[in-house]
C-alpha cells in the first residue's frame, strides 16, 4: 500500500464493507481523446484499471464484483471497428488474466446475452469461467452484452416457461422474480460506483439497484485504480442507509468504537500490497 492508500485503508471499518460492488466503466473514449488517440487506446488502457480494482477488492475481500464491461446498445449502436476492437481485447484480457485471478482465489462469471456474441469470443469466456470454476474467493462478473431491460424480459419468459400448463402456479412473487434474473446467484447489489461523471444508470441492473447506494466520480476508467476504489468504499460507509425505514437512536449493529478499532486490524495491510504487475 502507498501511504494515500494505507491513509483510506486505515480509516475503513472491515466489518461493515459492501457485499456486492458493480461499476459502470466509463469515460475511455474522453481519456483518449484528451490524450489526441484513438478511442480504442482508452478501452486498452482501461484494462489495467481492471486489474487494479479486481485486485484490490478481492484483497478486501468483497464477495462480488460486477463490471459493466459493455452493453447491449454498445454493441448494437458503437461502430463495427470499435466493436470489433473490444471483442478483441476481451479475448485478450480472458486469456491473459486467467493465472492472476487464480493467484487471487476469483471466480470468473457473465451477465448478458452471451450467446449473441461470437462464437470465438464465447468459447474463450467458457473457457475462462471453467479454469476459474474452482475458486472460492470474490464472484467477479463482467456484464457483456448487457441490458437491464433486456434480462427483466429474459426473467418473465423464464417465469413463463415455469408457470406453462400450471395456472394454479401462475402467482409471481419478488423472490420469482430475483430467482429468474441473470443475478440470482450473487449477493444483494449495495453499492453502484459509476466513472467519468455522468449521472445515469445507461440500463444498468435496474431491478438490483433499489437500494443500492450510487457513487459518481469524475475520474475516467483508464485513472482508476485501488485508491480510487478505497475512497469510494469510505464514502459509503459514511451513508447512512435507511431503507424507508427510520434509523434507531443507538443501533444494535453498530459496533462500538473500540471494537471497531480491534476489527480493522483484522486484516493485514500488506494483504493489500499489489502484486502481479
Ligand atoms: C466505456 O467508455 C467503455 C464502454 C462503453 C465499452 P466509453 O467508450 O463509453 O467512453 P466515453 O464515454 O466515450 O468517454
Ligand atoms: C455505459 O456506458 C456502459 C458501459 C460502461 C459498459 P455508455 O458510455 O455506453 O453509456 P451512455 O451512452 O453514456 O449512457
Ligand atoms: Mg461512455
Amino acid at each position: 500500500l502507498n501511504p494515500k492508500e494505507a491513509k483510506v485503508y486505515a480509516e475503513l471499518d472491515p466489518e461493515r464493507l459492501p457485499h456486492h460492488i458493480a461499476i459502470i466503466m466509463d469515460g475511455n473514449g474522453r481519456w483518449a481523446k484528451r490524450r489526441h488517440l484513438p478511442r480504442v487506446a482508452g478501452h486498452r488502457a482501461g484494462v489495467e484499471a481492471v486489474r487494479a480494482t479486481t485486485e484490490t477488492a478481492a484483497r478486501l475481500h468483497i464477495p462480488a464484483l460486477t463490471l459493466y464491461a459493455f452493453s447491449e446498445e454498445n454493441w448494437k449502436k458503437r461502430p463495427r471497428a470499435e466493436v470489433a476492437f473490444l471483442m478483441g481485447l476481451l479475448r485478450h484480457y480472458l486469456k491473459q488474466e486467467v493465472p492472476l485471478l487464480n493467484e487471487n482465489n476469483i471466480r470468473l462469471g457473465y451477465i448478458g446475452r452471451e450467446r449473441e456474441l461470437p462464437a470465438e469470443v464465447q468459447d474463450c469466456m467458457a473457457w475462462a469461467r471453467e479454469a476459474t470454476a474452482r475458486n472460492s474467493g470474490m464472484k467477479l462478473t463482467l456484464a457483456l452484452n448487457y441490458s437491464a431491460r433486456t434480462e427483466l424480459v429474459d426473467a418473465v419468459n423464464g417465469l413463463l416457461r415455469e408457470v406453462a400448463g400450471n395456472s394454479a402456479a401462475a402467482h409471481v412473487t419478488e423472490q420469482d422474480i430475483a430467482r429468474h434474473l441473470y443475478t440470482h446467484h450473487l449477493p444483494e447489489l449495495d453499492f453502484v460506483i459509476r466513472t467519468s461523471g455522468e449521472m445515469r444508470l445507461s440500463n444498468f441492473l435496474l431491478w438490483q439497484v433499489a437500494y443500492a447506494e450510487i457513487y459518481v466520480t469524475s475520474t475516467l476508467w483508464p485513472d482508476f485504480r485501488g485508491l480510487h476504489l478505497l475512497q469510494a468504499i469510505s464514502e459509503f460507509q459514511k451513508r447512512e442507509r435507511r431503507y424507508g425505514g427510520l434509523i434507531e437512536p443507538v443501533s444494535a449493529a453498530e459496533p462500538a468504537p473500540p471494537e471497531r478499532a480491534r476489527a480493522a486490524a483484522a486484516i493485514p495491510a500488506e494483504a493489500l500490497t499489489p502484486t502481479g504487475k
